[in-house]
């Protein structure tokens, strides 16, 4: 090859590759970032808040669905809703979101507050003229206005009513919660125990956290099972413990004598119940938890009269009722 043939070959591949990374940055900023396409867009002026919303972990149906209901409220105002969180939950990455968007100094602040870590930062968001509500997991004690989500306590008291109307008050149980220190997950213990304590013929053997994810579900409903022979019935407070708990209850062959109650109503949760392998789900509402949030906060920001806390509706879901849910895929 020629010393100019050689030249032009190395620019040919240069120019391709140069096209190629254009391409793929092109196609990852209109994914990722809506904001780039907004202000490429000359003809159309800035929404007038830029809310920062902060989630426990984007990468999880249940959050995709708060993302979603935000996102519809951001087409139907003029807001941008920033959304954000950890792809799996890490409360630390958490926390660094919460610190970046007091930072960059967003208009308001939508927060799931897991714990007192959240309650410091929320303060100091507010001594900084941010407003901040939370979602999800309340923290009454800081200086937040407004919460928006199920009511944990009473949620944790209809899966023990629940469980005590299924097993007609007889049942030995364990409890897989997602982290002790997560402020809406030691609610629904607390409101189920309460419950459950005024029923003789039930008692609570063991208790332990699956960290939010399925895997440390299995692990955890497995050991307690195994420990505790006498166990009829698996309490799940997070979204992926059923999943977790009914692969235990498989290896275990328990599937068929197990009663198993745990929370949400995604996809695969609907599955198990369809398939028997959950015998009841609790109900949570988060695409009104998302798309309420931003309302709430434009009413805060306009200093209307707003009340502080705004419960959306947990109700238990059981096989016999999918029938009548179209909404979650049940037919008649
Ligand atoms: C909780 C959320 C949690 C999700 C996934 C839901 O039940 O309300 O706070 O992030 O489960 O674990």
């Amino acid at each position: 090859m020629t010393r100019n043939a050689l030249i032009y070959t190395v620019l040919f591949i240069a120019f391709l590759s140069m096209i190629t990374f254009s391409f793929y940055y092109y196609y990852q900023l209109k994914q990722d970032d809506r904001r780039i396409t907004e202000a490429a867009d000359p003809g159309s002026a800035p929404p007038s808040y830029h809310f920062a919303l902060i989630g426990e972990e984007l990468d999880h149906d249940y959050w995709r669905l708060v993302g979603e209901g935000a996102k519809q409220a951001e087409a139907e105002f003029d807001v941008f809703v920033e959304y954000e969180g950890p792809q799996r939950s890490n409360p630390e990455e958490q926390l660094k979101i919460l610190d970046k968007a007091i930072k960059s100094k967003v208009d308001g602040i939508i927060v799931q507050a897991l714990n007192d870590e959240f309650t410091t930062l929320i303060d100091q968001a507010v001594r900084q003229g941010i407003p901040v509500m939370t979602i999800d997991t309340d923290s009454p004690e800081s200086s937040r206005s407004a919460y928006i989500g199920t009511d944990n306590y009473a949620a944790g008291q209809l899966a023990g009513e629940a469980l005590i109307e299924d097993t007609d008050g007889k049942a030995v149980v364990g409890i897989v919660t997602g982290r002790f220190n997560n402020a809406h997950h030691a609610l629904r213990v607390e409101g189920f125990r309460d419950v459950i304590e005024q029923e003789e013929g039930i008692e609570i053997v063991a208790i332990e956290e699956s960290s939010i994810d399925r895997i440390g579900a299995e692990e955890k409903a497995y050991n307690m099972m195994t420990e505790h022979e006498e166990i009829t019935a698996l309490y799940g407070t997070s979204a992926l413990d059923g999943i977790g708990i009914s692969e235990a209850a498989e290896s275990l062959n328990r599937q068929d004598d197990l009663y198993v109650i745990t929370f949400d109503t995604l996809e695969e949760n609907l599955e198990l119940l369809r398939q028997g392998r959950i015998d009841a789900l609790v109900e949570q509402q988060p695409w009104i938890m998302g798309h309420r949030s931003i309302e709430i906060m434009l009413d805060i920001l306009k200093d209307k009269q707003i009340e502080e806390i705004h419960h959306t509706d947990s109700s238990i879901v059981r096989k016999r009722d999918l029938p009548y849910r179209h909404d979650l895929g049940g037919e008649e």
